[in-house]
């Protein structure tokens, strides 16, 4: 794993970004994972803008973590329209190319499975971006999920509907249940760039990065990849005890090893 300390959101944003926008350029048809939530905004961003610059994403693939159950197609908190909000309809990605897990299904677990068909028709996915909940999940693959799960049904913990309340009115139209890519399905990504700022996240980051490896604190799983980036402020990097190190091996990263 390679923790990456940066001053600012946006400067997260942009390295996030970079890695993107190479792989993009290297592969245009790339099919990228794409999270919800505060933490990838400022790699949203960044990427209109590169658009706006002139990056085309006209080949790209996109698949969405996660998705409520429960809420109405086309809700304004449900994931499909947030991301085509902050992200698809913002560049040149054809909306036929954007995929999400489908929490308004009568036959959930049929949708879970043609979800993860799909990913694989695709050619799987190239580059997975990640936030992580205070508790450590990824996607929505809470506390005690099992390291080998696959897309699926999942209970949102109290902590995690506290925490996403302040997107809705009040904590009661939260929902109780999502859907998400599995830790496994997430493993199968060819690179993971999981990105956090702020002190709520200081907690979480430390369990993760230098913790045990375990499913009670699913994020930790990122030890296990052999691609993942980290990509952090100094808020949350505050309770690493490792810092320095990482610090000095950003420092003197050979360049040729890119983002
Ligand atoms: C969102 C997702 C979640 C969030 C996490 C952090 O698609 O899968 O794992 O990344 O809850 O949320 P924020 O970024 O809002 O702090």
């Amino acid at each position: 794993m390679e923790v990456i300390i940066l001053p600012s959101s946006k400067e997260i944003g942009a390295l996030a970004a970079d890695s993107i926008e190479a792989l993009v350029r290297n592969k245009p048809n790339a099919v990228i994972g794409l999270a919800t939530g505060s933490s990838p905004l400022p790699i949203y961003d960044e990427l209109a803008r590169r658009h706006e610059a002139g990056l085309s994403f006209e080949g790209v693939s996109g698949f969405a973590l996660d998705e409520y159950v429960g809420l109405p197609v086309g809700h304004y908190e449900s994931y499909r329209e947030v991301i085509r909000r902050e992200f698809t309809n913002r560049v040149d990605v054809s909306g036929e190319n954007v995929h999400g897990p489908d929490g308004a299904s009568d036959d959930v677990a049929a949708a879970c499975q043609s979800y993860e068909d799909a990913i694989a028709a695709a050619g799987g996915i190239d580059l997975q971006i990640l936030g992580v909940g205070t508790n450590g999940h990824i996607g929505f693959n809470e506390p005690g999920s099992s390291l080998a799960s696959r897309t699926r049904i999942k209970t949102l913990a109290e902590q995690t509907r506290q925490d996403n309340a302040r997107f809705f009115d009040n904590i009661d139209q939260v929902p109780h249940h999502v859907v998400t890519q599995g830790l496994g399905t997430i493993m199968d990504a060819r690179h993971l760039v999981l990105v956090a700022f702020g002190a709520g996240k200081a907690d979480a980051v430390r369990d993760f990065v230098e913790g045990p490896l375990s499913a009670s604190c699913p994020a930790s799983i990122l030890q296990f990849h052999p691609r993942a980036t980290v990509i952090i402020d100094e808020a949350a990097a505050s309770k690493l005890a490792g810092a320095a190190s990482y610090r000095h091996a950003y420092e003197n990263k050979p360049a040729w090893q890119g983002v």
